[in-house]
C-alpha cells in the first residue's frame, strides 16, 4: 500500500553517493560563476548601451519627429518619408501600431543621437541581422549614441506583441558609405534646397 505515510520501494532516499555529490557540488560552483559574471559583465563589459532616458510627452515626441522628417526628408517609400540627416544629428524613430517612421539614411562611420520612443503601446526595437534589441515605450524617449560601422539595408522589427499587426511592423535603416562630414552635409542642404 502506498500512502504519505508508508514509503514507496525505492533507492532515492538512501544517501548520494560520493561521485553524486561532487557533481552537484561542481553545478553549484558553476551556477555561483556565472551568477557573478552578471555584474562583472556589467561593469567590465563593452556591450552595455550608451541609452539615456527622459520621459516625453507622447505628442511632443511626434511633434520632433515631424520636425526632424521636415528637416531631411529626400524621399517616399509606400508612403513612409525617407530622411537623410547630417553626421552628428539627433535622429527620431516613431514607434506606433503598426509601423516604424522614418525610413533613416545613414552615413558608415559617423555618430547620430537615435531617440527612440512609441506613440501608443509599447514596441520593440530589433535590428535585423543585428542582434540589438531595445525596448520602446511610450512616454520616454531612449536616446543611444549610434555609429553604424556596416553598410547596408537593415530592418527594424517590432519584438514587443502590440496587437493584430505586430509582424507587419517593419521599418528600415540604410547605410551608405561614408563621406567626409563636410560633403555630406553639403548633400543635405542641396536636397533641401530642391
Ligand atoms: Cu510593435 Cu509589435
Amino acid at each position: 500500500m502506498h500512502s504519505a505515510i508508508v514509503s514507496p520501494k525505492g533507492v532515492w532516499w538512501k544517501p548520494a553517493g560520493k561521485q553524486e555529490k561532487l557533481w552537484v557540488t561542481i553545478a553549484f560552483v558553476w551556477c555561483m560563476i556565472l551568477f557573478a559574471m552578471m555584474p562583472f559583465w556589467h561593469f567590465k563589459g563593452g556591450q552595455n548601451p550608451s541609452g539615456m532616458r527622459s520621459r516625453v510627452d507622447p505628442k511632443d515626441f511626434a511633434a520632433r519627429a515631424q520636425r526632424f522628417v521636415e528637416d531631411y526628408k529626400v524621399g517616399d517609400e509606400n508612403g513612409i518619408p525617407v530622411v537623410a540627416p547630417p553626421a552628428g544629428s539627433d535622429l527620431y524613430l516613431v514607434a506606433r501600431m503598426w509601423a516604424w517612421s522614418p525610413i533613416l539614411k545613414l552615413k558608415k562611420g559617423a555618430t547620430y543621437t537615435l531617440h527612440l520612443s512609441a506613440l501608443d503601446v509599447n514596441h520593440g526595437f530589433s535590428l535585423y541581422p543585428i542582434n540589438i534589441n531595445f525596448q520602446v515605450v511610450p512616454g520616454y524617449d531612449y536616446a543611444l549614441t549610434v555609429t553604424p560601422n556596416d553598410v547596408g539595408e537593415y530592418k527594424i522589427i517590432c519584438n514587443e506583441f502590440c496587437g493584430i499587426g505586430h509582424h507587419l511592423m517593419v521599418g528600415k535603416a540604410i547605410v551608405e558609405e561614408g563621406e567626409s562630414t563636410a560633403s555630406a552635409a553639403a548633400e543635405v542642404s542641396e536636397v533641401n534646397n530642391e
